[in-house]
């Protein structure tokens, strides 16, 4: 990765850079691997999150959308060339102080290591500073069984020092006539007014 396409604007370390997609990554070191999303990345997005298996995969087609006309609310974290994690999101149409997350998924090998806190706080400010520092409020839908997520969520709003509201949202029959898809509560999280990245 060019630390030019940092999201910070923070230099890897050398031996970062240097390493290969191996290379360990010290919990909540992320930040120098963290960029926008480009057009080249959707095949790798679409990918990193087939090998979830865990989320809802969209078609290639859907992920170059975010890639492009929704780079602003994406984030991607390129490690040497290794795109091992991925928040899209979006502002809702009549809600620009919304931040809607819609999916978030981290490569087996980088869980555990902070890597989705750390793009969701880099994301946000990222957010906070294009909104010249008015206030943004992050959604998202998750299932009940989604601990993972929830615990993402949750230390999110913990680390911010604001509310987290849940309220019941998209129905199981409205996602799956079959009735393969859990509910999908949403989580309202904010407003956040200082943003940790800002
Ligand atoms: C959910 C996911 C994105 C978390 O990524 P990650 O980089 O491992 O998460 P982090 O290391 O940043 O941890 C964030 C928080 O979640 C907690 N957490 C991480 N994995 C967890 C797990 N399997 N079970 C419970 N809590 C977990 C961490 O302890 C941390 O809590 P804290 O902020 O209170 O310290 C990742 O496990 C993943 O991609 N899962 C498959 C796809 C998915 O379920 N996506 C979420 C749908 S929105």
């Amino acid at each position: 990765m060019s630390s030019s396409l940092s999201e910070t604007g923070v230099a890897a370390p050398p031996e970062w850079t240097l390493a290969s997609k191996d290379s360990v990554v010290h919990r909540n070191s992320w930040g120098p691997f963290l960029r926008r999303p480009e057009s080249t990345d959707a095949l790798a997005m679409h990918k990193l999150v087939a090998d979830t298996e865990v989320l809802d995969l969209n078609s290639t087609y859907t992920y170059l959308l975010m890639a492009t006309d929704f780079a602003d609310t994406t984030i991607v974290a390129d490690r040497d060339g290794d795109l091992c994690g991925l928040i899209t999101g979006y502002h809702p149409p009549t809600r620009p102080d919304v931040l809607f997350v819609w999916q978030v998924a981290v490569a087996r090998s980088a869980q555990g290591t902070g890597l989705a806190g750390t793009m969701l706080d880099s994301l946000v400010g990222r957010v906070h500073r294009a909104r010249c520092g008015h206030p943004v409020t992050v959604e998202a839908t998750v299932a009940p069984s989604n601990s993972a997520s929830r615990a993402l969520f949750g230390g999110f709003a913990r680390r911010h020092g604001v509310p987290l509201v849940e309220r019941p949202h998209f129905t199981a029959a409205q996602l799956d006539a079959a009735g393969a898809h859990d509910d999908e509560p949403i989580l309202r999280i904010g407003p956040i007014v200082t943003s940790r990245d800002s």
